[in-house]
This record gives structure tokens, sequence and C-alpha cells, in this order.
């Protein structure tokens, strides 16, 4: 199908805290890569957001802090705002969920469901903390797991086992929020028929979407789709949110995850008059970027209410993004490790753009990755100033040394096959990021991007147009081949500023500045062209692109985080985790002050096989940045054990080290090494790992009673 428009959305973010590079990577500097191209390509498209300022996790921040819900999002919503328009983010609205016009959309939405009949009353009883005076989340119920015992399962999930949980099946259950006994109260909901939706979705998705959609977005789908889908309950016992437009609905608000996503709608019609052409004409485009924690509500249940309603158009694709983790560890924003965006911009103040490229050349498209500081300054030093920058800037000095400032001619009598061949991988590269661009592979783009830099460098290496400059008696001659090497690397630099803008905006204003040229140039339709500058035109000076990271800011950064971790203690809870569990686990987890545990038997205690083993080696996990294999000398046999310690101790410092050791835990496979017992440790508050070992030397396998 001829796509018309272009309708692109980012995840609404929750308005209980600034967002994080990992919000970043995961959807908004792919969405504003992908809008970039759209306008450069002249192509009719909106991009819609805006914060998410409903739901539990609002409320529970305010009530954690005292001051009321909208205290909360109108804070949030001005960082979170400010630090996606400082990264270049370029939004064509940035709305909020908490503006008339979204309650109007949503309410609406609501009646006309309502009034075709499609809701099911029900009456169910659900828990309710007296102590707090609310309904609980499934998220904010702890107790322990049936399947395995652990004491500190959620009341959606068993974090241990795994096991996906219901609160009514947790044993002893409490509140998280006052560790009271929940008590179940009578409450009514409207709940929407998903089920009935599920054939169709079946069809839609499986049948249509495999081969377009990502395998990761594609395989979630197809697991929901696979384990049946329930009727779901699209209102809450609330004060805050969207009220339920119903006269006997009193307390009662939508669900936030009803009201979010038709926070896309509002935003669209706030922005302009011709919304319904973006929604409800079938030649639009529409594209959701979001999480992977969000794929089941943008590909399951948002197109079901859009089905159910009538008259709107649904994603083309939902190209979601894995993780992103920091230093080997998952981001967790009640324990403050996360790289906060407003603060990176403090203390990088100008360096959106090395920010930009990190986390698109390691953006975690088809796995979670791993950002470090160490690869933030390792992809700016060798990657954007070595290759980009450096090619750009001997361009420049090299223009200003051999052919005065100018723009020189192309002589086609001197042309070589060298010069021929850049020409062609000028015009190569473009078919080739757009390609990728196209298909949501922004890694891919932005390599072949900095691939066309590194050819520029080698063919201005080899052809060395300061060394025929030293041959006076072949004066004419070599001055046509420097004019045809510094004419084709400047074309070559106008071209890599064009490709480049839908990624590093920022750097492709400064190349157009030092050019001369007006940003126009940087219409896609003018990639893989030759005569982008005017022969004999002056250029700016030479001025580099890009600053290195020097040493001292990566420690920096890193010594933050660790002091971050430290702080967190009196931080905990700040953002709420999502108010659903998906088949994979979600990336923000309810992190309350150690929990004391349940009383337990001595029956209990005497199941565990506790013993003294001795490290004998120890080395790194291949591919693994938190796991150590240990042998340790287990007093009658050699044990293999591992063990996520890697980071907090070197190999060579923990050998000879006395462990207490889980001896009899079942066997588990990690990373294909058989690893049998545990190795027992105590953590700091700020996050460190101490050795649980007896005080005097103990035999190898003593017990521990
Ligand atoms: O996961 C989140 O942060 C949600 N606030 C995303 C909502 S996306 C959409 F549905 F609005
Ligand atoms: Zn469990």
């Amino acid at each position: 199908m001829e796509f018309k428009r272009y309708l692109v959305t980012a995840a609404l973010p929750y308005a209980n805290g600034p967002v994080h590079i990992g919000h970043l990577a995961g959807c908004y500097l792919p969405a504003d890569i992908y809008v970039r191209y759209q306008r450069a390509k002249k192509r009719d498209v909106k991009f819609v957001c805006g914060s998410d300022e409903h739901g539990v996790p609002i409320t529970i921040r305010a009530m954690k802090e005292g001051i009321t819900p909208q205290d909360v999002v109108d804070k949030y919503n001005t960082i979170i705002k400010d630090s996606f328009a400082d990264m270049g983010i370029s939004f064509d609205i940035y709305s909020r969920t908490s503006k008339q016009i979204h309650h109007d959309t949503s309410q609406a939405f609501f009646t006309k469901l309502y009034n075709d009949g499609l809701f099911q009353e029900r009456e169910s009883e659900q828990y309710y903390d007296e102590a707090k005076g609310i309904f609980l989340a499934d998220r904010y119920i702890i107790g322990t797991c049936p399947v395995c015992g652990n004491p500190n399962a959620y009341g959606d999930q068993c974090e241990n086992c795994g096991s996906s949980l219901s609160p009514e099946q947790l044993l002893n259950p409490r509140s998280a929020l006052s560790s009271a006994i929940p008590v179940k109260r009578k409450t009514k909901h409207w709940y929407f028929p998903l089920n009935q939706y599920e054939e169709w979705l079946k069809e839609w998705i499986v049948v249509g979407k495999k081969d377009e959609w990502k395998p990761n977005v594609y395989g979630q789908c197809k697991s929901w789709l696979d384990s049946g889908l329930q009727p779901r309950a699209m209102t809450r016992d609330s004060t805050w949110g969207v009220p339920v437009p119903l006269p006997d609905a009193e307390g009662k608000v939508l669900y936030v995850w009803f009201d979010a996503p038709i926070g896309y709608i509002s935003a669209t019609k706030e922005l302009t008059n011709q919304w319904a052409d973006y929604w409800c004409k079938e030649d639009t485009k529409l594209v959701h970027f979001i999480g992977k924690d969000n794929i089941v509500f943008h590909c399951i249940i948002f197109p079901a209410m859009l089905k159910a309603h009538g008259g709107f158009v649904l994603p083309e694709n939902v190209p979601a993004n894995e993780f992103l983790n920091i230093e080997g560890e998952k981001v967790s924003t009640s324990r403050n490790w996360a790289v906060w965006v407003d603060e990176y911009l403090k203390d990088f103040p100008d360096q959106q753009d090395a920010l930009r490229y990190t986390l698109c050349a390691n953006a975690p498209e088809t796995k979670d990755n791993d950002f470090t500081w160490k690869d933030f300054q390792d992809r700016v030093n060798s990657e954007l100033s070595a290759i980009l920058g450096n090619f750009e800037n001997r361009a420049f000095v090299l223009m200003h040394k051999l052919c005065k400032g100018r723009v020189p001619p192309l002589h086609a009598d001197v042309m070589s096959d060298a010069d021929n061949a850049l020409i062609a991988d000028i015009k190569n590269a473009k078919v080739l990021v757009e390609a990728d661009i196209e298909r949501y592979k922004f890694r891919d783009a932005l390599f072949n991007i900095i691939d066309l830099a590194r050819k520029g460098n080698k063919y201005l290496q080899d052809s060395a147009p300061w060394s025929l400059a030293k041959t006076p008696e072949l004066q004419l001659e070599n001055q046509k081949k420097i004019d045809n090497c510094l004419h084709l690397c400047l074309q070559l630099t106008a071209n890599l500023a064009i490709l480049l803008n839908p990624f590093l905006p920022f750097t492709a204003n400064k190349m157009c500045k030092k050019m001369k040229v007006v940003e126009r140039m940087l219409d896609w339709e003018n990639a893989g062209r030759i005569d982008l500058l005017k022969v004999n035109y002056p250029l700016n000076a030479p001025a580099l692109l890009f600053r290195k990271i020097e040493d001292d800011e990566v420690t920096t950064q890193v010594e933050k985080l660790r002091a971050n971790l430290k702080n967190a203690t009196s931080a905990k809870m700040e953002q709420a985790p999502k108010q659903e569990s998906t088949p994979e686990a979600t990336q923000e987890k309810v992190q309350e002050a150690p929990v004391a545990k349940p009383e337990i038997s001595i029956d209990d205690f005497a199941k565990m096989d506790l013993r003294v083993g001795t490290i004998l080696k120890a080395e790194k996990v291949e591919k693994a940045d938190k796991l150590l294999k240990l042998e340790l000398d287990m007093g009658t046999e050699i044990r293999t054990v591992v063990s996520g310690i890697a980071l907090h101790f070197k190999p060579e410092d923990i050998i000879g080290k006395q462990v207490t050791v889980v001896a009899n835990l079942a066997p588990r496979k990690m990373r294909g090494i058989e690893s049998r017992g545990m190795i027992l440790m105590a953590q700091n508050a700020d996050g460190r790992l101490i050795f649980v070992s007896p005080l005097e030397k103990a035999d190898n396998g003593s017990e521990v009673r």
C-alpha cells in the first residue's frame, strides 16, 4: 500500500520521575530518527507524545512525598519535556493526559464501547489496604510464592521462580505500601472482552505481521495469543484518573492502560484539526515506538480497543526495543541505578549527539544491551571523533591549504578508479541507509554511515593530496588530482551531513554552518549527489566537530552511579512498576526497604545444606559481564558454582577465600555451565557485596548450622 501520511507515536512516559537513557534508547531516539528521516523525505508525518499522568505509580509517589498527584505530574512533566527537547527529540506535540481534551476523548471512547454493549460489568473482591485507604494493584501485594516459597513474591509474579501469579495465590499476603494485611472488599468494574478479539488478533498478527514485525515483538504477541486472552477490567477504584463516565461510577476511573494509548489520539487532536485524516484514513501509516514492556498493550489490547470502537487505523508496525542495562546491571529507578537524561545534559552540555550516537550504535534492537561509560568514551573517541570528525576535519584543513579555501572543480580528464569508486560508495550509502531505516534497523544504518566516512578516510589517505603538492614539475597535472580528491571529499562531507541528520541533528547543523549551506541541503533527495557544494564556493575555517571524552569524565560518571546507589535507600519506590505483568519480567520493580521475611519452622531451615568451601579457581564467564565461574573445594569433592559477583570482585582477588555454600540447591545451567550450589553474600545498603565466611579457617565441607 502507498501511504500518504505517517503518524508516529512514542510511548507516553509516566510523569512520576525523570527519563533515563534507557528510555531514550528504547523508544524516543529510534522514533526521532525515523521521523526526522521522514521529514527529510518530505513525507507528511506527525510525531506525537506526552506525559502519562494517571495510574497507581503517580498516586503512590504523591502519597510518599505528602503532595498531591497533580504536584507530582506538574513537576515531572516539565523535567521530562525539557529533557526531550534538549536532546533534540523533535515531537510535533508533547501533551499531557491530564488535559481536558484527553479526558473528553477517552471518556467518549469508553462511552462508545459502553453504548455498543461491549463491556461486561462484574463484581469481584479485591485486596484493600485499610491503613492507606486504597485498593491495591497486584504489584503492591507481597506474599509467599505458592510454587517456590519465596516470601517476597509479588501479586502478579514471583521473581524467584518466574511463576505468573494472582494475588489470591499468595500465602500471607501483605501490602507493599504499609505492610498491613490487606482485606478483601467488594468492588464493581467494567471488563473489556478481549477474548472475543482473539481470533481476529491471531489473523491480524500471526498471519499478517509475522514477517513484518520484529521477532521479539512478534514472539511476545504470539505467546500472549497462545496462552489465551481473558476479559480485562478497564476501570479502577481511585480518585486520580479519568472518571468513568457513568452515573453509578463514583470513585471509579478508567484503567491507565485504557486511557494512556487514547492519549495518542487526544494529542493529535490537540495538534491539528486534520487529526482524523491521521487516525481514520486507511492510507495512514501508524507506527508505535515503545519499549518491550509495553508490547502487549500496543499490539494486543489497544488494537482490540480500536477495532471494537471502529473507524480507526491500526498500527502498521510496533518496532519495540529491548532494555538497555547500565554497567552490566538492569536499570533500577528505585535503586537509582540509571543515567538520568537531565543530569547527563548538565554534565555534558552540548554533547547531545555523543549520547545519541552511543545509544543508537549500541541500541537494544534485538536483545538487551549494556551501556557503559567506557564504551561511551570509546565510541565517541574512536568512532565519532577518529573516523567521522577526523575525515571532515582533514577535508577542511586540506582544502584550505591546497585549494585556497574554496571548493575545487572536478576534472573529468584525470578521474581515477579510486575517484569513481568513492562516487559509487556515496550513491550506494544512500540506498543502504534508506533500506535500513525503513526496516527500523537504525544501528545498521548508522554503521553504514560511519563506514562511508571510514571509506572517505581511506580514500584520502591513499590519494595523499599533500604529497602531490610536493612535486612542482608536475604541478598542473597534480593540482587537478588534488582538486578532484578534495572536491570529492567535500561532496562526501555534504552527503554525510544529509545521512547523519536524522541521527545526529546537532552535528548535521554544525556541518551545514561550516559548509555555509542552508538546511534545505539536508533534504533526503540530495543524498547521493556529488554536486552539492558549488565549485569555487568559499567554506568556513576548519573546527573540530567533536571533542574527546577524557578518562576522568568516565571515572566521575561511574563513581556518580555508585554514589547514587548508596543514597538510593532513602528514595525507594520512586518509580513504580508497570501495572501489568508480561511474559517477560518488567524493568521497573517495586523495591521496598528489606522486609522481614515471615517466620519459618526449624524443619524449613533443616532442609538447607549449608557448607564451607574454599575457592580454588575463579574465572570470568564469556559474554556474561556479571558471572564468575568458581571451583570450590568442598572437602570431599570439587564443585563448580556460577556466581553473579563479577562486577564486585576480580577473579584473582578471591582465590583461597572460604565461603558459605548452599550445597543442596538444585543444579542450574548458566551460560551452558552447570552450577551446583550458591555462595552466600551479604549486601550493604550501597550495593557492595561481602563474603559470608567463617571467622577462623574451617575444614572444607564443614556444615554451617
Ligand atoms: O510504560 C510506560 O511508561 C507507560 N506510561 C507507557 C504508556 S504508552 C501509551 F500507551 F500511552
Ligand atoms: Zn516462586
